[in-house]
């Protein structure tokens, strides 16, 4: 006997069999089927023929596929009983309980005493499906990997694009044809990480950013994954996502997986870009006061670095504000004796030489400018060059004669006395000083991954978050080296990369917002001659690339030519004037001809208007510029474009060009299918192109 279950949205159908009584598996998930469709018959034509060499009957590709079932893959669950025997479980049905917009499923193993549950939620509006594992016992077990729901990847895909990245160079697609075997991504570092994003997009044949079938899956923790796309033997194809392997270091009777996010989509890349910056942005983001405007930011580290010293810093906080910013960001150096990287980290508490007088005199003097305050701090973090290494050493993670990482160890953060420590330190100046915003820094991959370290991380942020509701928190691991829904369920915003490169900026930023929106993603105008790569870019390219996002500055104010901060002042009111609407925008990545072309439209939530960044990251291999087809437009509707930004074109765009006279109006249709063609223009710069629906 077969039985099924259907999860349906406007987009899409997930369907679940179960047949014999064994473990569901997806027997399909894509567009919607009509509601009447007939899932037997479904989970009937989708059945495998047997030949030479293969079994009598084709196990279940199961939400949890069992090795005892003689599954030809990697199995979804791995776990050994309390004296180290592997167990080798064999999941029945118990029962599925079915809600409007989710279900769960729960099986059981009675010979080895196991409960497996699987529960999925569907979002109809953002169409993001978020899926948990869990697994019971009546006495504690050794885990060594858990799946979260296992889902069939499409057959009528070539290919797969995961993530990869440094410091300074996160979010680099890597584009895999799938192939017989697994491609196995892991994450031992015990942080998310630069190196492997938890996240995979299996575009169908054929599909760009803008069109045709893509599926897209998110994992949702901050201690490391692992991810296994693999093609079986048969040809079948799944995906597993969940913790980094063996990171539960004690037995326990209850594990759970972190959700996994999915979502199909029948427009392109596109498709899962919007709804998982709408799912970000609109369920997972705990928001301070929602809706409120994002506030222009300056951190003073590219400025000042450990050299703090108080005339200068209101100097900066003068410039700064005249410029456009609105909430000051101290970095690190404010604390202990920390005059370099090498010492004090874990003493929170002022220092005296630098501000003998506490913070007060420079928070009070940043709030005369208009501007809130907020405060760097590093909490899991220690130098053995501090003095509370010096007291409790045995709070450190790790052996003695680890390998350091910018000189420092991580604490133990499952220790309550740690949690209860730092929680009584950087509470003791929340409470004290007014305060808006912490930058919560985590600058070194752990000793060894441990599941407990991320869940004692996480329940510190949420015991200062229910205790300082009006407190944002930034997400910075050496730039973008904890960027992942799990620390955004927690934090509003992540500091995506430590490169000010515009121009590195621009590319990663295309890449992170298939998964985030703009209103977590914050972008600095940085130095002139950028600190980590030593590029030299011109004001209004790095102004327009810190515009896409949450913007800031970083530079030195006292660096910038009167020409300078003209410009970045004339863009930073830009910004604010449009920040309401681009708030809730949707990015939606381009598909420019040209591939020295970086491009996106940012549309209004009602498509009433759109601004398009087309950022120009090198030459082109032809002379004139190619036309840019826009997307997601009303094909009949009138659109007045102007270029913003117009009286940039060079003396070497010498043609006659209506967009460099003032304002155009076509349809719809013809900005789609015909595209604009904008102004020649050097590498290194930004076309900006606002849109109005009349
Ligand atoms: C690494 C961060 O990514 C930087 O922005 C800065 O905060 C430094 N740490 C401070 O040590």
């Amino acid at each position: 006997m077969t039985q099924c279950w259907r999860l349906d949205d406007e987009r899409q159908t997930l369907a679940l069999a179960s047949s014999g009584g064994r473990c569901p598996q997806v027997v399909y998930w894509g567009a919607p089927l009509p509601a009447g469709e007939d899932l037997t018959a479904i989970t009937r034509i989708s059945t495998l023929d047997v030949t030479g060499g293969m079994l009598d009957e084709n196990p279940d590709l199961s939400l949890c596929p069992e090795a005892s079932r003689t599954f030809p893959g990697q199995p979804g669950l791995i776990v050994r009983d309390q004296d180290g025997t592997p167990l080798l479980p064999k999941f029945h049905l118990d029962g599925v309980e079915v809600r409007p917009d989710g279900l769960t499923v729960i099986c059981k193993d009675q010979g080895n005493r196991l409960t497996y549950t699987a529960d999925f939620a569907l979002d109809p509006e953002t169409h993001v499906i978020a899926m948990t594992a869990a697994l019971s016992a009546d006495r504690p077990l050794h885990l060594h990997w858990l799946a979260a729901p296992v889902l069939p990847a499409p057959q009528h895909a070539n290919d797969m694009i995961d993530f990869a990245g440094r410091w300074c160079g996160e979010f680099q697609m890597n584009r895999t044809a799938w192939s017989p075997g697994i491609r196995y991504r892991e994450n031992r570092t015990g942080r998310t990480g630069h190196e492997h994003f938890p996240g995979l997009i299996v575009p169908c044949q054929a599909a760009t950013n803008t069109s045709g079938e893509a599926f897209a899956f998110h994992y949702g923790w901050s201690g490391g994954h692992r991810m296994i796309a693999e093609e079986l033997p048969d040809g079948r194809r799944q995906i597993q996502f969940g913790h980094a392997a063996r990171m539960e270091t004690s037995p326990s009777t209850e594990f759970r997986t972190a959700p996994l996010y999915a979502v199909y989509s029948s427009d392109g890349l596109n498709g899962c870009a919007v709804s998982f910056q709408r799912h970000l942005r609109d369920r997972v983001v705990t928001w301070t006061k929602p809706g409120r405007p994002r506030p222009v930011h300056y951190n003073c580290w590219e400025a000042v670095y450990f050299a703090h010293d108080l005339p200068v810093l209101k100097d900066i906080a003068t410039r700064a504000a005249k410029l456009g910013a609105e909430r000051f960001v101290l970095d690190d150096g404010w604390f202990g004796q920390r005059d370099d990287d090498t010492s004090s980290l874990s003493d929170w508490e002022v220092d005296p030489r630098k501000y003998p007088d506490g913070l007060g005199p420079l928070i009070d003097y940043v709030h005369g400018q208009g501007m809130s305050f907020g405060i760097w701090f590093e909490p899991e973090m220690i130098n053995p060059n501090s003095n509370i290494h010096r007291a409790h050493p045995d709070w450190a993670l790790g052996s003695e004669d680890q390998v350091l990482g910018r000189q420092q160890k991580a604490l133990n953060m499952a220790l309550p006395e740690v949690r209860d420590f730092l929680y009584e330190r950087i509470s003791k100046l929340l409470s004290t000083h007014p305060i808006d915003y912490i930058k919560w820094d985590h600058n070194r991959v752990l000793p060894m991954p441990d599941a407990a370290q991320t869940r004692g991380s996480y329940a510190l942020i949420d015991r200062l978050r229910a205790d300082f509701p009006d407190v944002e928190i930034e997400s910075c691991a050496s730039g973008g080296g904890r960027i992942d829904f799990g620390i955004l369920s927690r934090t509003q915003r992540v500091w995506l990369s430590d490169s000010n490169d515009a121009l590195e900026r621009l590319k990663m930023q295309h890449n992170a917002s298939i998964f985030m929106p703009s209103a977590v993603t914050g972008s600095h105008v940085g130095p002139r001659k950028c600190h980590t790569s030593g590029r030299v870019l011109d004001i209004e390219f790095r102004a327009w690339v810190a515009a896409q996002r949450h913007m800031g500055f970083e530079m030195d104010p006292r660096e910038l030519t009167d020409h300078e901060a003209r410009v970045l002042a004339d863009v930073t009111a830009w910004w604010k004037d449009n920040r309401d609407w681009m708030y809730t925008a949707d990015i939606l990545r381009l598909d420019a001809s040209d591939p020295s072309v970086i491009a996106e439209q940012q549309q209004a939530r009602d498509g009433s208007r759109f601004v398009v960044f087309s950022g120009k990251s090198g030459t082109s291999p032809q002379i004139a510029p190619r036309p840019l087809r826009l997307t997601r437009l009303e094909p009949d509707a009138q659109y007045e474009i102007s270029l913003r930004n117009r009286a940039s074109a060079t003396v070497l765009s010498r043609g006659n060009l209506a967009l460099k006279e003032g304002p155009l109006t076509l349809t719809g249709a013809a900005l789609m299918h015909n595209g604009v063609t904008l102004p020649w223009s050097f590498p290194e710069s930004m076309w900006v192109l606002e849109g109005k629906r009349l």
